[in-house]
């Protein structure tokens, strides 16, 4: 029910009709009792200016950023924290008395969720990564913060990857970065890899192609696509015939969710229910 004290988080993004956090945030907020509302707002990307700053006048206790207005959203804030910073984009915004600051939640999402689904630690991995995009440059800095030791890139457009690497290396200097030429690079490289991860959009249009063939992963390399629909893609596909352990994107959404919770609310939601309700969602 919604009162008259009742607080207002919201999501923008372009088109936003199909995010799944208005129904998983607002479940937390009932099952915690908290007097907020969690609202879906649709704005074009030449509004964004206007639709920030309307945000702010109307003191909206925060919102998340999604597509596509994860970096060009930036500007328009107050203050950036350092998870934005280093991955060079904001998903997640709070209204802290007036002042908007930015935050990137995506990459410890991505690490709890690896940790949590996969018992993967970060600290000393190896890790072979496919992309070299935004969701690509949050999951490296939070790997990164976590403790890995060794990121080989491979990217369809190598001179992006190339770009990333030296972006990430000046940040990171104790980590060894690599790129792959292409992806069959890549797969020569998986010998001594504790991880591949597809940060990529390829498996999301129920296609059978391979983006990677996973023969050369050592039997207790972990496997994570952070596409979640379809739920299987045949990266995961791949993985679960060869017996490695592997998740799609899902865990990464909720835990991303869930840092945002606290972080608006000062609370904690109950543990597992945010994973729980898009399990349910989407079915497998
Ligand atoms: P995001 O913020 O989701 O990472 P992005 O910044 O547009 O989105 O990056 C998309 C990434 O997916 C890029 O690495 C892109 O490769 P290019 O740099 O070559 O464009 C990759 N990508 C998208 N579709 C792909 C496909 N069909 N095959 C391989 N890579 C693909």
């Amino acid at each position: 029910m919604v009162h008259g004290t009742t607080r207002i988080i919201g999501i923008i993004g372009y088109p936003v009709r199909h995010s799944l956090s208005p129904v998983m945030q607002n479940s937390a907020l009932q099952a915690c009792g908290l007097d907020y509302v969690y609202v879906p707002f649709e704005v074009v990307p030449e509004e964004l200016g206007n639709a920030v700053s309307g945000l702010k006048a109307l003191g909206v206790s925060g919102f998340n950023v999604t597509i596509p207005h994860k970096t060009e959203v930036m500007p328009f804030l107050d203050e950036l924290d350092q998870s934005a910073e280093s991955a060079g984009a904001v998903n997640t915004v709070k209204n802290d008395a007036g002042r908007l600051i930015g935050y990137n939640t995506d990459g410890d999402g991505l690490v709890r969720s690896l940790m949590a689904e996969l018992e993967f630690i970060p600290q000393g991995a190896s890790i072979a990564l496919v992309g070299a995009g935004g969701a690509a440059r949050g999951a490296i800095a939070a790997l990164c913060r976590a403790g890995a030791r060794r990121i080989v890139i491979a990217n369809r457009t190598r001179d992006k990857a190339a770009a990333l690497v030296s972006l990430m290396a000046d940040r990171f200097p104790c980590v060894e970065f690599s790129t792959a030429d292409d992806f069959e690079c890549l797969e020569g490289c998986l010998g001594e890899v504790d991880l591949l991860i597809n940060t990529t959009s390829f498996g999301m249009h129920l296609d059978n192609r391979r983006i990677v063939c996973l023969d050369n992963l050592p039997p207790n390399a972990r496997v994570y696509d952070m596409v979640y629909a379809p739920p299987v893609t045949s990266l995961l596909r791949d993985a679960e015939q060869k017996g490695l352990r592997h998740a799609n994107g899902l865990g990464m959404l909720a835990a991303q969710g869930e840092l945002g919770f606290t972080i608006w609310t000062g609370s904690m939601p109950p543990k597992g229910l945010m994973k729980s309700v898009l399990d349910s969602i989407c079915h497998y």
